[in-house]
Parts: structure tokens; C-alpha cells; sequence
């Protein structure tokens, strides 16, 4: 079992940040709620307190009582977590009257303790909180201050356990990789020994234990997660893992025919199933989008069951699902508002009755892609642009149609080959082509035409989470709008969709 840290997490929009992190020193580490850590965890090295949007001061305040750790691993609280150390021992946390959020300098640091060794005077460090300590309890020792927050960090002596009122976690931190590491490595001991290759071994030998002789199925979608499971429960079983591969009709421009040749070529079992009229008929008539989402959700799951259904003896359903979609993150005013249903398949487990296994729900996005290097997966899949579940389904505004499909297929083929063809693909989050649901006048020779307007987008992001539309050389959107319009007659006009996300989202539906 690796070494790992544990992360607690108090609801602090960071706490994934100080995941990934630790995961860069390549560290293992969990994050769990304040309020369900679990009781054994196997070889804990160190413990993270995160920030959190609550005042310890408040009667509800989310608390934990500590000395389950203090004095037995290391222990570095940020923010709301330094904070709560403060004020359980009976140290002085107030409401701040100046300001502290943004950038501030640490103007004075102690280099004694080993937590800020290397960090240099005036190095700048990123604050956001409302409260401030005032006073540290009797056995805290101040070890840096900035100009206008004296405790900005402490040890409390004896033990290594420390405090911070600023977040290491963010770039804007200058030296928060040198704090971090200076924690996790020469603090708590860690080896960091958690490199993708170790990740494939141990996988791979837990899937070979837990799998046995068994038959598994797993929806392939040519996306990054999918492919990559299957590659490492491959790795594991060989031929008892059997992908199904659904044509849905709502894929990119030859793109079923293209993924399913490097799936084949990549050594695994796998069925391709054109399904495209199935789903055509759902969608007939559907205009609201969540309607629409559901409708291919529900075709997914009928003709995935069925096809499972023909692999005798099946016993287990694997899922590429990522750490993100599997972090319980606390909540603390209320259920975050559900903005859109990207869960396309979720009632997949509950209808097939299998056993599921998901190798990939300890990883980051980023830390799958490395796992399919080391695995070899073609770089054709591993840097593809995220395509989402629903296809070009909710990318055509109002009824999706098989005609529509088409234009739309034809329009995104042309703005993503000539991306590629620049060089600009890679350089680019995601890019995409969205079909409106409104007709334009345009001129062509001496006639005029009543064609489709579509709007290109193409931005820039980490996470998918907030994005930045890309500022796209403008002689090549030049090009490309003439290359679309001069080839796709249904077409008479293109707009470059330039609103960053929030407020916009990366889809139109
Ligand atoms: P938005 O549009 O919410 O999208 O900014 C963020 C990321 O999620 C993808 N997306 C989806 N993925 N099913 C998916 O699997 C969906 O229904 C869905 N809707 C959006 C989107 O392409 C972007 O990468």
C-alpha cells in the first residue's frame, strides 16, 4: 500500500488543488470530509487541514477533534484549518478588520522550523479569509509574519504540527510548491515513489486478484478514461475484458470507424454496434436539452445492457469514472445546484446487476493521461479534446435531425482538421461547432440563399471548470470560414463565439 497523505476537507473551493499538489510531488493522497474520515488508513504519513468558508466561531462550524493525529503524524492546517487549531486550544480568532484577500508578502520567516526552509523573505503568498488569529495559545511559536497578518504561520512546539493563514496550494503562492514539499517529503517522510509506472504495477495486480478468471464489460467512447481502463484491465485479463464501442450517430465525422481501428490495433476485444437509428428515434421531436440528454442517456443504457447480455457469464461492469466525480465534497451551505445532468450513464450499474470495478477513481484527469503514456496508448486518444456523452446531440440547437447531423459533421471536420493542420489542436482545450437554430440571408453569384448559421468555439482550460475563449489567429478563423462556406452549401454564415465560461458554459445546451 503506498505511502499517503490524508487531506480534510472543511468545503474550501482548494481543497482538490492541494490534492493535486501532493499528487505532483508524486505523493498518493486522499481527500475526505471533515465529517467521515475513515477510522484504519494504511500507512498515513501526514495530515492536511484545508481552508473552509466557515468562522471557527460559529456554533455549527465544521470541527474535528485532532488529537486523533497531533503528536502521532505531521500535521499543516491552511486557513480554516490552521484556525480551528487556534481557537480549540484556546488561542484568539477574530473577524479581520483590514483587508486579507489577494496578494501580501511574507516579510519576516523564521527559516528555523523545516516547514519554510528555502522560502525567501518578501516571497508572496496568496490570503482569502475573513477571519484573522489575533492571538496564538500558549505552546504555538509564530514563524512568519506579512505586513498586515503577524500569524501568518506557526508550529506548535514539541510536535510537528503547523499552521498557515495563507494558501500554498494556489500559483499565486510564489513558493507554495517549496512549503508543500518541504512538508510532505521532509516532514512527514514521504518517499515519493507514486509514479505512473507503480500505479500500472499495483493496478494491474490488484485487477489480476480481484478479477480472476472472470469476464468484465466495458462501454468504450474513444475518450481518455475509457480507453485508458481498458487498457489497464486489459493489461490484467487479456481477452476476458470485452468492450462494446455504440455508434450513437452523434460522434464527429468518421469518427466511429477511425476510433474503433486503433481500439482493434491496440489489442483489445471489442464490438462495434451501430445503434444510430435507436437513437435517432429518441430524439425525434425532443428540443429541451435535458430531455435530450436523457433520451441518449436511457438509448445508451438500453443497448449496452443488451449487448452485455450476449457475453455469456459476464460478472462485472468496469467504468473509467475519475477521482473528481468521486470526491464527497462538503457541502457546507447546502447541496451545490445541479447546473446540468453530465452524469449521461449514470443508472448503468443499477440496471445490469454486476459487480463494478473502477481503476481510474483514485486519478486526476491529467494523472490518467500520464497512466496512458505508460501504458502506450496512442497519442491519437490520449490527446483528444473532451467530447461530452450526448455528442453532437447538444450540439445542434432544438430537434437534432439525421440531415442536421450531417451539416454539422461536415462543419466541425473542416474547423478541427484545419486546427490540426495549424498546429493549433493541442494548443487548444477543447474546440467545437455548434448548429443554430436560425436561418440568414446571404448572397451567392447573383442569388440569394436563406442558409444555417453556425458558431465556432474553441477555448482555453485546466478542469473544464472555468475556461477563456482562445484567441484564434485571425487569418486562420479567416480561412476556415471560407473553407466551410464554400463547402458546405446548407451553410451562409459563421460566428466565433468569444465569452469566457463563467458566465457562458463551454456547450450551448
Ligand atoms: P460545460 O458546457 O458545462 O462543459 O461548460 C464542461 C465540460 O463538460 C462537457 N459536457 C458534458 N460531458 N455529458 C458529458 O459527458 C454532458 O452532458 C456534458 N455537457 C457538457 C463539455 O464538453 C466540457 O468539456
Amino acid at each position: 500500500m503506498s505511502e499517503q497523505i490524508l487531506i480534510i476537507d472543511f468545503g474550501s473551493q482548494y481543497t482538490q488543488l492541494i490534492a493535486r499538489r501532493v499528487r505532483e510531488l508524486n505523493v498518493y493522497c486522499e481527500i475526505h470530509p471533515f465529517n467521515h474520515i475513515p477510522d484504519n488508513i494504511p500507512n498515513l504519513k501526514g495530515v492536511i487541514l484545508s481552508g473552509g468558508p466557515c468562522s471557527v466561531r460559529d456554533a455549527e462550524a465544521p470541527a474535528i477533534d485532532l488529537s486523533q493525529f497531533r503528536g502521532k503524524v505531521p500535521v499543516l492546517g491552511i486557513c480554516y484549518g490552521a484556525q480551528l487549531m487556534v481557537h480549540q486550544n484556546k488561542g484568539n480568532v477574530m473577524p479581520s478588520e483590514i483587508r486579507e484577500y489577494g496578494r501580501a508578502r511574507l516579510h519576516k520567516i523564521d527559516q528555523h522550523p523545516e516547514l519554510l526552509k528555502e522560502m525567501t523573505i518578501d516571497t508572496q503568498v496568496w490570503m482569502s479569509h475573513g477571519d484573522t488569529i489575533l492571538e496564538l495559545p500558549a505552546n504555538f511559536k509564530n514563524i512568519a509574519s506579512t505586513e498586515d497578518v503577524e500569524h501568518a504561520a506557526f508550529k506548535i512546539e514539541g510536535e510537528e504540527t503547523y499552521g498557515i493563514q495563507f494558501h500554498p496550494e494556489v500559483t499565486h503562492t510564489e513558493e507554495g510548491k517549496t512549503l508543500l514539499r518541504n512538508f510532505v517529503v521532509h516532514i512527514c517522510g514521504c518517499s515519493q515513489d507514486w509514479t505512473p509506472d507503480i500505479f500500472v504495477e499495483s493496478t494491474v495486480a490488484w485487477l489480476k486478484e480481484k478479477l480472476g478468471n472472470d469476464k468484465v464489460v466495458l462501454g468504450l467512447s474513444g475518450g481518455v478514461d475509457s480507453s485508458v481502463a481498458a487498457m489497464l484491465i486489459h493489461r490484467a485479463i487479456g481477452k476476458n475484458l470485452h468492450c462494446i464501442f455504440v455508434d450513437n450517430g452523434l460522434l464527429r465525422k468518421n469518427e466511429f470507424e477511425e476510433v474503433l481501428h486503433s481500439y482493434r490495433h491496440m489489442g483489445l476485444n471489442v464490438k462495434g454496434v451501430d445503434a444510430k437509428d435507436a437513437f435517432y428515434a429518441a430524439l425525434k421531436g425532443k428540443i429541451d436539452p435535458e430531455d435530450k440528454r436523457k433520451a441518449i442517456g436511457k438509448t445508451f443504457i438500453e443497448i449496452f445492457d443488451q449487448e452485455a447480455h450476449k457475453i455469456k457469464d459476464v460478472k462485472w461492469l468496469a467504468q473509467g469514472t475519475i477521482y473528481p466525480d468521486v470526491i464527497e465534497s462538503v457541502s457546507v451551505n447546502g447541496p451545490s445546484a445541479t447546473i446540468k445532468s453530465h452524469h449521461n450513464v449514470g443508472g448503468l450499474p443499477e440496471k445490469m446487476h454486476l459487480k463494478v470495478v473502477e481503476p481510474l477513481n483514485t486519478l486526476f484527469k491529467d494523472e490518467v493521461r500520464r497512466v496512458g503514456k505508460t501504458l502506450e496508448i496512442p497519442d491519437e486518444i490520449l490527446g483528444r479534446h473532451p467530447f461530452p456523452g450526448p455528442g453532437l446531440g447538444i450540439r445542434i440547437i432544438g430537434e437534432v435531425t439525421p440531415e442536421k447531423i450531417r451539416v454539422l459533421q461536415e462543419v466541425d471536420h473542416y474547423f478541427i482538421s484545419g486546427l490540426k493542420e495549424r498546429g493549433l489542436y493541442d494548443k487548444v482545450w477543447q474546440a467545437l461547432a455548434v448548429l443554430l437554430p436560425i436561418q440568414s440571408v446571404g448572397v451567392m453569384g447573383d442569388e440569394r440563399t436563406y442558409e444555417n448559421v453556425v458558431a465556432l468555439r474553441a477555448v482555453g482550460s485546466v478542469d473544464g471548470m472555468t475556461a477563456d475563449w482562445s484567441q484564434l489567429p485571425y487569418d486562420f478563423l479567416a480561412d476556415i470560414s471560407n473553407k466551410i462556406i464554400n463547402n458546405v452549401k446548407e451553410v451562409n454564415r459563421i460566428v466565433y463565439d468569444i465569452s469566457s465560461k463563467p458566465p457562458a458554459t463551454i456547450e450551448w445546451e
